[in-house]
């Protein structure tokens, strides 16, 4: 595979989906064939997943396991059918969220054993790794006031402050145990912050592609 995978991970309201416009368009202005994608999600079956896992008709929450094997039903068709092809056709994936989200939302906040998420990366993942990943790291509070200031309303977002707290420590535990995951302030402007990303990337792309 000669491409290159590129993960945007943080909590709710940290700002990943500007963020990833803002590398599209400079990675495309260099000549980088660049794809954008998102998981939950990313082929028409993956999306229909994303609906089913925040759908209010299901009636409650989904049960730690049944959320967890449905992120990774989603994410199989979504290596296979995306991110491998595009990896072989060597561009540049932009991907809004991938393992280390259910590192921290199914194995920090659920229930279930890293143990069990390993095995099951191992597994549908494989080689599949990202080759950078940016976390885009914000206090409780800071993004506790941005997800309510935009109205969101999807189940994963009702969350009280503990929620934010151990989403953020989750993510800046597996930060410090992985050398791809750069920690980025998120509390910058966002330009400055835009910049910050596309040093890396572009340094990661000059060293690796
Ligand atoms: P977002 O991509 O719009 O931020 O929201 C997707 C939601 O899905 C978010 O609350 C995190 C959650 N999620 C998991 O719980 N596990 C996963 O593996 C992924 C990719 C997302």
């Amino acid at each position: 595979m000669s491409g290159c995978l590129i993960t945007f991970e943080g909590g709710e309201g940290v700002g990943k989906s500007t963020q990833i416009k803002h590398l599209e368009q400079k990675l495309r202005n260099d000549g980088h064939d660049v794809l954008t994608t998102r998981e939950p999600g990313g082929t028409p079956a993956a999306e229909k997943i994303r609906v089913l896992l925040s759908d209010p008709e299901h009636g409650g929450k989904w049960s730690d396991h049944a959320e967890l094997l449905l992120m990774f039903v989603a994410r199989a068709e979504h290596i296979k059918d995306v991110i491998n092809p595009a990896l072989n056709a060597g561009k540049v994936i932009l991907c809004d969220r991938y393992i280390d989200s259910t590192r921290v939302y199914q194995g920090h906040l659920g229930n279930i054993s890293f143990d069990f998420i390993t095995t099951l990366e191992q597994h549908i993942i494989g080689q599949t790794v990202p080759h950078l990943t940016f976390l885009l790291d914000l206090s409780a509070d800071e993004a506790m006031k941005r997800v309510h200031a935009r109205g969101a309303s999807d189940h994963y977002d009702h969350g009280d402050r503990a929620f934010y707290k151990k989403l953020r420590d989750g993510f800046l535990q597996i930060a410090a145990q992985e050398e791809r995951i750069k920690t980025i302030n998120g509390l910058q402007d966002e330009a400055s912050i835009a910049a910050q990303i596309y040093t890396q990337a572009k340094e990661h792309l000059h060293e690796h592609v």
